[in-house]
């Protein structure tokens, strides 16, 4: 993917050296819906880096003044112009605005450069942090969809189901949110030179 510059942030591929701060919010995952996710060690979270490194999909975030990564954000395209969303960032780093400003980044260029029409992000209903995070995005809160998914089990191995919320934002809700519709024409016709300017 194009490297993306924030203020505070770079959002960039994966890449080699990425594995030691990885590990560090991927060792505890604190959201059941990422526990799949759980990094034993740095040897693990090397493997993790490499798999991620190949892909457009998972979003490095990074600190501008020291290099560190300190999140990841992703996004996955549902054919056509549709793409699911999400983060999860490093709780040391909480608080201070750097999901929302590198998720804001992403939606824009997920919109301006990729053209998106629709985004959306499932969140789990005691996930307060993260729905805070869709609403300040401007993105509508859409169902509530019960008992939908199993990420553990109780002693006895019955899958616990957790109720979801479904967020979501369109292109044209994303322009009104931020009122800047010649900015968008602006950017897409520059995503429109990129794209033609690497093939
Ligand atoms: C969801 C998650 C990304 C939210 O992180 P966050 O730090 O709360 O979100 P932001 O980066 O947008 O920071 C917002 C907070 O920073 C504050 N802030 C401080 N300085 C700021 C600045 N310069 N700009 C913007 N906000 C700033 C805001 O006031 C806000 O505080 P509040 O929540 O007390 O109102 C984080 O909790 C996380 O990674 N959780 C684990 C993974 C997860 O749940 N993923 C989602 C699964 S659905």
């Amino acid at each position: 993917m194009d490297v993306i510059k924030t203020d505070r942030l770079t959002l960039r591929n994966f890449r080699q050296g990425d594995a030691i701060d990885l590990l560090a919010y991927l060792h505890q995952p604190r959201v059941s819906c990422f526990f799949s996710l759980k990094l034993e060690d740095l040897g693990a979270a090397e493997a993790e880096v490499e798999t991620r490194g190949r892909s457009d999909e998972q979003i490095a975030v990074c600190l501008r003044s020291t290099g560190n990564l300190i999140g990841d954000v992703f996004c996955i395209l549902e054919h056509p112009d549709t793409y699911a969303v999400g983060w999860n960032f490093n709780a040391d780093f909480g608080g201070a605005g750097f999901a929302s400003e590198a998720a804001r980044a992403l939606f824009e260029y997920l919109f301006s450069v990729k053209h998106a029409r629709r985004l959306y992000a499932y969140v789990e209903e005691d996930n307060i942090a993260s729905q805070r995070l869709c609403e300040r995005l401007g993105m509508r809160r859409e169902g509530l969809f019960k008992e939908f998914i199993s990420f553990k089990k109780d002693n006895e191995g019955v899958p616990i189901f957790e109720n979801t919320m479904q967020y979501a934002i369109l292109q044209k809700e994303w322009v009104a949110h931020n009122d800047y519709p010649d900015k968008l024409d602006t950017a897409r016709r520059r995503g429109a030179l990129a794209s033609e300017a690497f093939g």
